[in-house]
């Protein structure tokens, strides 16, 4: 019985303790590993999502190459660019906001019209014939240099066209 007692109270063998020793650092490895693996996961998406928002810029042409109160399809950016009255730029999306078919700009009656339900925009988007809810969305557009661009990469949902969407040349 005594023999037992002192036996349990012996301290480790050095084997022990270097088996002890061992295990703690795979298991700090372990964590530093998983740690590694998550942060290396976590900033692949923050590259990612960042990456999607960066603007991705579509040149439409020079200035001079639009005039007031027409409209010009921009195939490269999937858009329609429209030169208001006043001069300022709207680029508008081919998407109808009823069911989304896409639009086309009628020359003739100076509209946009969804073969669809029969939905049309103004040269704004905005809507003149429901059942659309709401107009066109649009993109933002930059006058850099004389030359129109246009950010694909961010399309703009609007409940009314306001004069302050369109961008006008800096005077
Ligand atoms: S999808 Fe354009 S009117 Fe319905």
């Amino acid at each position: 019985m005594t023999e037992t007692t002192s036996e349990t109270t012996k301290a480790p063998s050095p084997r022990r303790k270097f088996l002890g020793w061992l295990w703690a650092c795979l298991g700090l490895a372990a964590v530093a590993e998983i740690c590694w693996i998550g942060m290396s996961f976590l900033l692949f998406r923050r590259e990612r999502s960042a990456a999607a928002k960066t603007a991705r810029l579509v040149v439409a042409g020079p200035v001079d190459r639009f005039q007031p109160e027409t409209v010009t399809a921009i195939p490269e950016g999937g858009v329609y660019l429209a030169r208001l009255a006043s001069g300022g730029f709207l680029a508008l999306s081919r998407t109808c906001t009823h069911l989304g078919c896409s639009i086309n700009w009628d020359e003739k009656t100076g509209r946009f019209a969804c073969p669809c339900h029969g939905s049309t925009f103004d040269l704004t988007g905005a809507v003149l014939t429901p059942p659309a809810p709401r107009p066109l969305d649009i993109y933002p557009v930059r006058i850099e240099d004389g030359v129109v661009k246009i950010d694909v990469a961010s399309r703009r949902r609007r409940n009314r066209y306001d004069p302050g969407q369109a961008t006008r040349i800096e005077s």
